[in-house]
């Protein structure tokens, strides 16, 4: 079983265009307690299992292009079935997709026996998108080059308002709108790392900045609804993620994110409050028992104590028959 974790952007700089297409960036990123769950069996060829509808099982899925990537990149001819349970919801700025595929990396790492480094895995990560090194390591890091350049930042524990209009945001579309009005220097960036230490949450929230925003709320109205809202329900300061659409707010304490959920009524909203996460972004847990079939090891890992649930512990089963 593993438990695969959303991030937040606190800060998204643009910093200019990049001769290789992409966008120099400087972002904090910060990984939060709402998570996908993931089985891995052994199995003869690649296979993935998806519980949620409008999140596609083929090819251009993350999770299983991130199998068949380390596969060719370690030439071995292993294979895999994931049973991805998906929470986090998609094409909304909270690196989901990204997510998964860490996940997939770090389980097939110890599934197939690679015992790559850490470096070696960020290679691969890379060659899926310019989030996925992120979610290989812990908490918060600051993020330059396209966003892969990673360097750890020490930060207290925030109390957050996910806020999501459940519809999608498209990455690439999001980057082709921006103009060089938007780019900024990448101070901001730095000053919010240096700001994490602090646990300050008004000073925090009052240094959030997503570049991105310009190019992207124009286009979704809704987002300022959303920014709006969490304003009105008592939110410290509210920000995008990434390229959207959603959006966060930052709270006092959990008891107050709660609250301001609470107060988010709009019947087409999806609302979680959340706690940022010090540790690392993908959790692992392996076991002997391996008993249940894989939907009932992925509905009952759900409850997981471990991952924020309060029910027993379930079989997990990656690496299944092989620890
Ligand atoms: O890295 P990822 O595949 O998630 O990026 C999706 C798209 O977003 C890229 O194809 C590119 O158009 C844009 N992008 C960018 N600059 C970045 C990261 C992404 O322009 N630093």
């Amino acid at each position: 079983m593993l438990s695969a974790a959303a991030k937040v952007n606190l800060v998204l700089e643009i910093r200019g265009k990049r001769a290789d297409g992409y966008h120099e960036l400087a972002t904090v990123m910060q990984a939060v307690d709402l998570s996908d769950r993931l089985v891995l069996d052994e199995a003869p060829g690649l296979g993935l299992a998806v519980n949620t509808d409008g999140v596609p099982c083929d090819a251009t899925n993350l999770a299983l292009r991130a199998a068949t990537t380390l596969r060719e990149a370690a030439k071995i001819d292993r294979g895999v079935h994931i049973t991805l349970d998906k929470r986090i919801p998609v094409a909304a700025g909270l690196g989901g997709g990204s997510s998964d595929a860490a996940a997939v990396l770090l389980g097939l790492n110890r599934l197939w026996g690679l015992r790559w480094p850490a470096a070696r895995l960020a290679e691969v990560a890379t060659a899926l998108g310019m989030d996925v090194p992120f979610f290989l390591r812990s908490g918060a890091s600051l993020g330059t080059g396209r966003g892969e350049v990673l360097e750890p930042v020490v930060a207290g524990a925030l109390a957050l308002v996910l806020v999501n209009p459940a519809f999608g945001s498209s990455t690439a579309e999001a980057y082709g709108r921006v103009t060089p009005a938007m780019y900024t220097d990448g101070s901001r960036a730095r000053k919010l790392a240096e700001l994490l230490r602090t646990r300050q949450a008004a000073r925090v929230a009052a240094s959030l900045y997503n570049g991105l925003e310009a190019a992207v709320a124009p286009h979704h109205p809704e987002i300022e609804r959303m920014r709006a809202a969490l304003l009105a329900a008592g939110a410290l300061g509210a920000a995008m993620s990434g390229s959207g659409p959603t959006v966060f707010g930052v709270a006092r304490s959990f008891e107050h994110a709660r609250q301001i959920r609470a107060r988010l009524t709009r019947a087409s909203w999806r609302c979680w409050a959340v706690r940022t996460l010090a540790g690392p972004a993908v959790r692992m847990r392996t076991s002997t028992m391996s008993s249940l079939g894989r939907g009932q090891a992925a509905r009952r890992g759900t409850l997981d104590p471990v991952f924020g649930g309060s029910n027993p512990p379930a079989p997990t089963t990656i690496g299944r028959g092989r620890r």
